[in-house]
């Protein structure tokens, strides 16, 4: 296992990993966008042009990127980027990021090191990164087939790319991995007390009432179980988090535009980035919610860009 300062050279120098042997890696090629455009039949509509169907005046607001709108709307806004973005999620995710996000969810999988016959809820788990890179641990680790996984998100489209990049590998038709839809703040379908093991990656901060997300994890926990969560942070070396700022303001915007044709998901995507809480903050949230953290409760990867935060259901 890295130390701290091991890992953060080991994922900011290293170049993109097209080749690695990475647990990740393996049957990995997917993409990121956020699109704000919402494709009505031929029509392109800017969310920003979008009128509420009834008066939401009274509503508590939240955030949407720099946007403020009623808390009602987020979800549906939400719902509607990642559907925009489900076919082409892994390239724009390997350009924004230049493959690091592979070392993140690859550092995470082996943070958690589970053992045989672990069971996994990955919550917001799109096309299933963190789903895929559990159960090649568990089969590479351990010779293990016995773990099992269910991949839960609210977007069927992204959950669709999901089962179709699970149709290629092993797992397919096996009770190793399960899709469900579902809501990270209402998981309905899921049982109290009936999981290992909970990860959320780039999920929560699109979420609008994060509290109720935490409640329903420590829920579906066993007792003992794993809250685990990778999210975008916030970068305290001011000269990293000036070149930082530059970059995701100034740089990932005109990716977006040049890959995609749509500068306006990446504006959502940064924007968003900042407005999730702190990490000492979120690792409070994650104490309030019930779970025990050990240390500060999170580790900051590649300057704090991300974080990994963890806590434990005793
Ligand atoms: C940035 S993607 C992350 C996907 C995957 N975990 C990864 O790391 O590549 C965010 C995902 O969160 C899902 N999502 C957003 N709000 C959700 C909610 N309330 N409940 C469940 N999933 C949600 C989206 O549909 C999308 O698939």
């Amino acid at each position: 296992m890295f130390s701290r300062i091991q890992f953060k050279r080991a994922i900011f120098f290293r170049p993109i990993i097209a080749n690695s042997n990475h647990i990740y890696n393996k049957g990995l090629r997917r993409p990121f966008s956020t699109s704000l455009k919402l494709q009505l039949a031929n029509t392109t509509v800017n969310f920003s042009e979008q009128q509420p169907q009834h008066d939401t005046s009274q509503e508590p607001k939240t955030h949407f990127g720099f946007k403020s709108v009623p808390e009602g709307m987020k979800e549906t806004l939400v719902g509607q980027v990642f559907e925009n973005v489900a076919t082409n999620y892994d390239v724009m995710n390997d350009a924004m990021s230049l493959g690091v996000h592979r070392l993140w969810k690859d550092h995470s999988v082996r943070t958690m090191a589970p053992g045989p016959g672990t069971k996994l809820l990955d919550v917001a788990g799109g096309t299933g990164d963190i789903a895929m890179g559990f159960l090649n641990y568990c089969k590479e680790i351990h010779g293990d087939t016995s773990a099992q996984v269910t991949l839960l998100d609210i977007n069927p489209k992204m959950l669709e790319v999901g089962r179709q990049r699970f149709a290629k590998t092993p797992y397919h038709n096996t009770s190793q991995v399960t899709f469900e839809i579902g809501n990270a703040e209402n998981l309905l379908s899921i049982p109290s007390n009936s999981y290992d093991v909970y990860t959320i990656a780039f999920g929560i901060r699109n979420c609008t009432h994060i509290d109720r997300v935490l409640r329903e994890a420590f829920r579906v926990l066993k007792p003992g179980g794993r809250f685990m969560c990778l999210e975008f942070g916030k970068v305290r070396n001011p000269l990293i988090s000036s070149i930082y700022n530059l970059y995701s303001f100034q740089v990932i915007p005109i990716i977006g535009q040049v890959i995609a044709a749509d500068r306006d998901s990446y504006q959502y995507l940064v924007e968003s980035i900042r407005q999730f809480p702190s990490q000492e903050q979120f690792a409070e949230m994650i104490k309030k919610a019930g779970f025990t953290i050990v240390g500060e409760g999170w580790e900051d990867l590649t300057f704090g860009i991300a974080a990994l935060h963890s806590g434990f259901k005793l």
